[in-house]
């Protein structure tokens, strides 16, 4: 088989590329190593940036969204026992975010895919790159136990941390800067009315929470919790205590608690991958970079870099000119980097950190009244959350 993109993974990285490219005439092939169905059980990032929305509208895969999608105009965070609004909208000259789950975003591509007849292969195994480095790349993996060998011009890696395309540019070539925090988050999805309107980010002596919702009786919960906790271990009264134990008292009073329908722990890590590109092969997504969530940047940084990668594949397919490919890498780097600093600080913000006693805990707590009596301070958060310009 021959494509002109081969595209490893089918997250939603891979599949908005595929979904642009088809749009400009280009074919690609996607490869995706499970089956539909598990990628969309997964329950991931809930916060759309104005960009990727919009994105989402010219692919025209926004209908649902826009019926279903709930547009926010600011989001709380509680210290001490009190919440302080940050009002979005009025701090950034009147934008936004949509709350969408990153689960309907991929349902609804997938099936503006299966309406194109795009092609996306599910359940391929042993997924290997060859030959990136030169003009004819090609790709070949297992299907139902049979090989296959996909030829291309360019290889697009958008198959997430765990994916094999990072690891295909030569070691010597690809640097790599992390941070692991010394905890995760134990997240919760309930059939129960959110608490709030709107995002709650809670700093508590006891660790961070976040209440946070899909839709009127959908509601989305994490508590900051240690790595070496078993998900077994928390059944969901043990799960709602400790919640309503970090909330204000107000809040924690009026939350509705019900059975929980999905629940996991996920280790936090600020994880970059230099560079994004390797003769033939580009990295998007979590394939290349990983941010804690605090900031809800990750599905958005991912967006970002396919805008670039797709303005990139369409300016060699129009005019054979190779100039956004070659300066992909840094031109997607300068905002991941942005979003990296940003989910970082998010996150030093709003946890505890139990190595941080005494200056550290003073210099969080400068940092939280700060925020809440700078109109400066609450411009350049809200700037960030709802996304800095592509
Ligand atoms: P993925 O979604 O990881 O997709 C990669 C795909 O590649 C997968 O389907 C995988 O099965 C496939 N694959 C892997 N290896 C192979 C292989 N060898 N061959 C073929 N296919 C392969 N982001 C936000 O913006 N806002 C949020 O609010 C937010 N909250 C989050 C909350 C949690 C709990 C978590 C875990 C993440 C959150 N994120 C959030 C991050 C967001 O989910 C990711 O950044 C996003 O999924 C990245 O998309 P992707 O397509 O690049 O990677
Ligand atoms: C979510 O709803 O899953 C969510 C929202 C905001 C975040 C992280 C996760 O910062």
């Amino acid at each position: 088989m021959r494509t002109q993109v081969a595209i490893i993974g089918g997250g939603p990285s891979g599949l908005l590329l595929s979904q642009i490219l088809h749009l400009k005439g280009i074919q690609s092939v996607v490869l995706e190593r499970k089956s539909r169905n598990y990628v969309l059980g997964r329950i991931r990032a809930g916060v759309l940036e104005q960009g990727l929305v919009d994105m989402l509208h010219v692919v025209k895969v926004g209908k649902r969204m826009e019926k279903e999608g709930q547009i926010h105009h600011g989001f709380d965070i509680a210290f001490q026992g009190k919440r302080h609004q940050i009002d979005l909208t009025a701090l950034t000259n009147g934008k936004s975010v949509m709350v969408y789950g990153q689960t309907e975003v991929t349902r609804d591509l997938y099936e503006a895919r299966d309406q194109m007849n795009g092609v996306v292969i599910d359940e391929v195994d042993d997924v290997s790159l060859h030959k990136l480095d030169t003009a004819t790349p090609f790709v070949t993996y297992k299907k139902a136990g049979e090989n296959f060998r996909l030829d291309c011009d360019f290889v697009a890696g958008c198959d997430g941390f765990h994916g094999v395309s990072r690891g295909s540019i030569p070691s010597h070539i690809l640097k790599e800067y992390e941070k692991v925090y010394p905890f995760g988050w134990l997240g919760v999805l309930s059939e129960t009315p959110p608490v709030s309107h709107e995002l709650i980010y809670n700093q508590s002596d006891k660790g961070f929470a976040l209440c946070s919702m899909r839709n009127a009786n959908l509601s989305r919960y994490y508590v900051q919790c240690s790595l070496e906790e078993d998900v077994n271990n928390w059944s969901d009264d043990r799960f709602w205590e400790e919640l309503k134990s970090r909330l204000p008292k107000e809040t924690a009073e009026t939350l509705i608690t019900g059975p929980s329908i999905e629940k996991s722990i996920a280790p936090l890590r600020s994880f970059v991958a230099e560079p994004l590109s390797y003769g033939r092969l580009f990295l998007a997504g979590d394939a290349a970079h990983i941010v804690p969530p605090t900031g809800a940047k990750g599905l958005n940084l991912a967006a970002s870099d396919i805008h670039y990668l797709s303005e990139a594949f369409i300016e060699f397919y129009g005019t054979g000119r190779e100039t956004k490919l070659s300066q992909y890498s840094d031109t997607a780097l300068k905002r991941i980097w942005k979003a990296m600093r940003f989910s970082w600080w998010m996150t030093m913000l709003l946890h505890h950190f139990p190595e941080n006693e005494g200056f550290g805990d003073r210099m969080q707590q400068t940092d939280l009244e700060y925020l809440f009596s700078s109109k400066a301070a609450q411009t350049s958060l809200a700037e960030n959350y709802v996304g800095l310009p592509y």
